[in-house]
């Protein structure tokens, strides 16, 4: 061969290993950073072979199935990661370990159901979260842990999400946007938002919330400007096509001088359907429990389950709780339980849980109490020699004690 051609075919290789670029994609050296465009080339992965210094890679609309560890280790450099428009299914745990100067992730409309705990592990720069349009139903407690304080925008807009881990997210102090609309959320824990003073746009559009916790970002949400700073700018909030439960837990909501956003009331039954910035504060109502049905007395032998009922009505609903003969509110233990019903079950009573046992079924507009005497008829001891039965220890027990007298007494 032609030496000059030779070193002509070295020299042109050498310059193409220089400028590595995926085939299919175009690769930019503008300003001394390296950006790595392959949008919808109909990839089925990540391509091996991007430089792994680029600062900017674009891999929207193909056919990526899923992320592997290996596709974007040692991109120390990577700033900008696109995915949106893929079929992801499955992130590799630790896919995105090196990618600690990365800002920006866009991974919406693809096809995720589930974020594990170190799926996104190490991304300690992120500040944009982008998974809207997927079908996420579950995040783990422990995904956003290491991306929580650097965050500012989060969207997960349009998933199947029941619950959040509410913890991380309260701890997100640099959110600006929080997109949670199209969810199926019922349940924000109280607290979640009182961090988040720099949040200027939370939309909760359309879950299944049927209320809000108080929260003092929420006077932010007024149409008047008194409540906001620089610092703390005025928050546009989006509860619209939501179940509202309007009973005075929301009245504090409605106190707001808010422009209308479409919000109506779910329930109570009287207020159904109901306009919610139609209806009068007066108009939001809580019930005071009402005991409904309870145990009266009862009679069980020593070591065998007592269970005690009471069940009350209320709005909200109330919850009950069980305090002891000696004023010991009781709770789950290994010889309690109380039960979301109002059921107290004392799984192996002693011959020490006689007496008056109190149900006091609470809620926000008040509380009820019912009285359950509880007799324990005592078994013979038959190692203690005498082998004599002792008393039942209780009040009323004299006639279930005849009854039980064909009980074997040594
Ligand atoms: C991009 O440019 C920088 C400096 O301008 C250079 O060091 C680097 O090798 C270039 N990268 C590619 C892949 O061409
Ligand atoms: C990343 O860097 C390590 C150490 O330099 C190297 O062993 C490994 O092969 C690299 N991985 C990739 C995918 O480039
Ligand atoms: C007590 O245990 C029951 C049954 O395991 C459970 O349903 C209930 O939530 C527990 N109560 C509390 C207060 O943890
Ligand atoms: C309350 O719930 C417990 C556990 O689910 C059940 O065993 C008990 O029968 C229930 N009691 C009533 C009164 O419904
Ligand atoms: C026997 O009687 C004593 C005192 O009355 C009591 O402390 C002990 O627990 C009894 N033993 C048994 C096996 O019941």
């Amino acid at each position: 061969m032609d030496p000059v051609l030779c070193q002509m075919l070295v020299l042109g290789m050498a310059v193409m290993m220089a400028r590595a670029c995926p085939k299919y994609c175009a690769c930019q050296n503008l300003s001394e950073s390296l950006g790595t465009l392959c949008p919808a080339k109909g990839l089925l992965f990540v391509p091996p072979d991007i430089d792994r210094s680029t600062v900017e890679l674009r891999l929207g609309g193909n056919y990526i199935l899923r992320i592997t560890q290996q596709d974007f280790a040692n991109m120390t450099d990577l700033v900008d990661l696109t995915l949106s428009r893929n079929t992801i299914s499955y992130i590799q745990p630790f896919s995105f370990g090196d990618l600690e100067t990365l800002r920006s992730l866009h991974m919406d409309n693809n096809r995720l159901v589930e974020l594990g705990p170190d799926d996104l592990r190490g991304l300690v720069s992120l500040q944009h979260l982008i998974l809207n349009n997927n079908q996420l139903g579950r995040i783990s407690e422990k995904a956003f842990e290491d991306l929580a304080a650097s965050l500012e925008d989060l969207d997960l807009s349009y998933n199947n999400l029941q619950a959040l881990p509410w913890h991380s997210v309260r701890q997100m102090i640099n959110l600006h946007q929080l997109s949670l609309d199209h969810n199926l959320l019922d349940y924000i824990p109280e607290g979640t938002f009182v961090d988040l003073e720099r949040l200027a746009r939370l939309d909760l559009t359309s879950n299944r919330l049927q209320k809000l916790p108080p929260d003092p970002i929420f006077a932010r949400a007024q149409d008047s400007e008194v409540m906001t700073t620089s610092f703390a700018p005025q928050l546009s909030l989006g509860i619209g096509g939501n179940p509202l439960h309007c009973n005075c837990e929301l009245l504090w909501f409605r106190r707001l001088e808010r422009d209308d956003d479409l919000e109506t009331c779910a329930s109570p039954p009287g207020l159904k359907g109901r306009y919610f910035w139609n209806v009068r504060e007066d108009e939001f109502l809580c019930e005071q429990p009402l005991i409904t049905q309870h145990t009266h007395r009862m009679l069980v032998l020593e070591g065998q389950t007592a269970s005690l009922r009471c069940e009350a009505i209320g709005d909200p609903t109330p919850t009950i709780h069980w305090v002891t003969p000696d004023d010991r509110l009781l709770g789950n233990s290994s010889r309690t339980v109380v039960y979301h019903n109002g059921t107290l079950e004392i799984l192996i009573t002693t011959s020490k849980d006689y007496g008056t046992f109190t149900c006091i079924a609470a809620n926000l507009a008040g509380e009820s109490t019912a009285s359950v005497e509880l007799s324990i008829i005592q078994l013979p001891h038959i190692s203690n020699g005498t082998g004599q039965a002792s008393q039942p220890k209780s009040r009323p027990y004299n006639l279930f004690f005849l009854s039980f007298s064909f009980f074997p007494l040594v």
